[in-house]
This record gives structure tokens, C-alpha cells and sequence, in this order.
């Protein structure tokens, strides 16, 4: 079987150049694997590189997450003070019956500079939480003097019964009769807007305390804090007396719905409340009377406060009227709040009497 001689003469002419290209292609080809394998080799190296980035990344992270975590738990966080304790049922820096003084020359501006640790009205003790958050509430109108005293007072001894307490003066706009219960209601209710205060103290602007063992805290039932006071001879004025400063957490008051509204000029209204007291059950307890002691600041009967001659008739009303007369029926227009170092306080026209 021969191969056709044409062909055969064909490929010996050809062969070495059929030869030299078969070579090219495999030379080629060889060239383009060896290019890829190297980049293969390459790639993988890189990738293996990046995978031992990465996991150096992902240790690295897990290392700085468990750090940020133990810290969170063991540290809070940089500059927050580590959380305080409870002050003491009995705070160390009381000193009992205090030597008060009335300077004719004090200025608001030193009252502000003895107490660079009340802000806006407000303090809270600076080592330890304090038991009760309490706000003091005082009527007010042209007692500019009266204030100043009580502020200078008051701010020192508060703080000395490590309490967390705000000050709030609530002025009553305008010459219409002064109404002090009103007024109280009035800041109850502007008080709870700025914190949900434990305890409330209602407090004539006349009266300053004259020992720190007498606490403006709360208890278990209303307390009346001014057993005597220097003008009468340091004796109860009689045995219901409710008046001058007396301290009901935030539920009691709530219970007796407050003050009566309805008392314009003096007089009356602390004996409604000790009614609506009463009426719930509740009883009204007192300090010992040598540390229920305050000085009354001198004054004479102010104009806008005359006696309330109808006061007999309204407190014959209470027991009928309490649920509808109080802190669910105070309309008032708030004109303005302020809150200069020492006090917050509430310019507030609360209307006028009926007739
Ligand atoms: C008044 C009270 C007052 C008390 C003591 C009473 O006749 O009704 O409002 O606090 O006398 O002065």
C-alpha cells in the first residue's frame, strides 16, 4: 500500500518547514502555561498573603473588641466617675442649733459666690447619692430681702443634709390679692416638669431654719416643720397648726389633691390642708421642738395680703369641695422661668377672685 507519490513529494519539500512550525506553536504554548502557572503561583502567594492579613486584621479586632468590652464593664468610660454610693441615713456634716445673722449689707452676689455648687437652683451632693430629691417651693412677691436671707440660709443647710433638692420661687405676677396656696400648686406643677421629685417643701419666705437636724426630707405621713418660731416663744400656735413650712412627698400631696385654690389674702389655706390631710387618713407628724425651731424675718402686713375674712366659711366647705378644688382644677398662665445661679424662678399670673 504506497502513498499517492504527489503527496509524498509535497511533504519531503515541506517537512522541515511543517517541522519548524509545529516547534514554534509547542515553544509558544509551553511559554503562555509557564506565564500562567507563574501568575497562578503568584496569585496564590498574594492570597494567601491577604487571607493572613486579614486573619491578622480579625485578631487584632477581637483583641481590641474584648478590650473595649471588659473595659466597658470594668471602667464605664473614660471621663464618667465611677458610680457613687448611697449617702448615709445620717449625714456627718450637720452641726445642730446654727448661729443665724441677717446682714443688712448681703448681696445676692455672695450668697452665689459661697455656693459655686448650686447651678441654676439645683445641687446635688458631690460624693454620694443622695436619699431624696426635694423640691423647695416659696411663694413670693416684693420680698426681695426676705429671699436674700433664706437663699443664704438655706442653700448651706440643705447641702449639709446631703439632699438633691432644686429651689423654686414662684412669683405671682401683678397687684390682685396674693394667693399663697395657689402659688404652691403652681409650683408642684412646674417643678415635676424639670424632675420627678421625691419630696415637695412648701415654704414661707419669712421663716429660716435654726438647726440642720431638722430635715427636709420626707416621711411616711405629712410633716409640719415649724413647731416654734422666735415671735411667739418657740410653742405651737395651736394643736392643728399646719402652717409656715411643711414637707408631703409627691403621692400625698397628690392624694388630698393639693391646695385650695380659693383662698385670696391671708389666712386659712394651710388649715384646709391639714383638713384635706385628715380627710385621707393620714396623720401629721412634727420634729422634736427644740430642733423645729426658725427665726421669722420681721415684717410688716403686706399690701395685696390683707386677711381673708371669708376663711371660716371656705374651710366649713373642704370636706364637700376638696376633690374639685386643687391641683385638678389650678388654670394659670406661666410668663416666664428663669433660672439665675441660685433659684428657678416662675413668673406666673394665676388669675384673680371670684368676686
Ligand atoms: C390662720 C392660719 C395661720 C394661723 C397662724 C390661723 O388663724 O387660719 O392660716 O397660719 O392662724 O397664724
Amino acid at each position: 500500500m504506497g502513498v499517492c507519490p504527489a503527496v509524498s513529494r509535497y511533504f519531503r519539500r515541506w517537512k522541515y518547514m511543517i517541522l519548524l512550525l509545529l516547534s514554534v506553536s509547542v515553544l509558544a504554548w509551553l511559554a503562555t502555561f509557564a506565564g500562567e502557572t507563574v501568575k497562578a503561583i503568584q496569585d496564590t502567594h498574594r492570597s494567601a498573603q491577604t487571607l493572613e492579613d486579614n486573619a491578622e486584621v480579625l485578631r487584632g479586632g477581637m483583641q481590641y473588641s474584648w478590650k473595649t468590652v471588659t473595659q466597658v464593664f470594668s471602667n464605664p468610660l473614660p471621663d464618667t466617675p465611677p458610680p457613687k454610693e448611697s449617702c448615709p441615713e445620717k449625714s456627718p456634716l450637720l452641726h445642730g442649733a446654727l448661729k443665724l445673722t441677717f446682714e443688712d449689707s448681703l448681696t445676692l452676689k455672695e450668697v452665689e459666690s459661697e455656693n459655686s455648687g448650686v447651678a441654676e437652683g439645683q445641687y446635688q451632693p458631690p460624693d454620694c447619692l443622695a436619699q431624696q430629691s426635694v423640691a423647695i417651693l416659696i411663694p413670693h412677691r416684693n420680698r426681695e430681702k426676705h429671699l436674700l436671707y433664706l437663699l443664704h440660709h438655706l442653700h448651706p443647710f440643705l447641702q449639709r443634709q446631703q439632699l438633691r433638692y432644686g429651689i423654686y420661687v414662684i412669683h405671682q405676677a401683678g397687684e390682685v390679692t396674693f394667693n399663697r396656696a395657689k402659688l404652691l400648686n403652681v409650683g408642684y406643677l412646674e417643678a415635676l416638669k424639670d424632675y420627678d421629685w421625691d419630696c415637695f417643701v412648701f415654704h414661707d419666705v419669712d421663716l429660716v431654719p435654726e438647726n440642720d437636724y431638722n430635715l427636709y426630707k420626707c416621711d411616711q405621713q405629712p410633716k409640719h416643720l415649724v413647731v416654734g418660731r422666735n415671735a411667739t416663744g418657740y410653742k405651737l400656735r395651736y394643736k392643728g397648726y399646719f402652717g409656715g413650712v411643711t414637707a408631703m412627698t409627691k403621692d400625698q400631696f397628690h392624694k388630698v389633691n393639693g391646695f385650695s385654690n380659693t383662698y385670696w389674702g391671708w389666712g386659712g389655706e394651710d388649715d384646709d390642708l391639714r383638713i384635706r390631710v385628715e380627710l385621707q387618713k393620714m396623720k401629721i407628724i412634727r420634729p422634736p421642738p427644740l430642733i423645729a425651731r426658725y427665726t421669722m424675718v420681721f415684717h410688716k402686713r403686706d399690701s395685696g395680703n390683707e386677711i381673708n375674712k371669708d376663711r371660716m366659711l371656705l374651710l366649713g366647705r373642704t370636706p364637700q369641695v376638696w376633690r374639685t378644688d386643687g391641683l385638678n382644677t389650678c388654670s394659670y398662665s406661666t410668663l416666664s422661668v428663669e433660672r439665675p445661679p441660685l433659684y428657678i424662678n416662675v413668673t406666673v399670673d394665676i388669675g384673680k377672685p371670684l368676686h
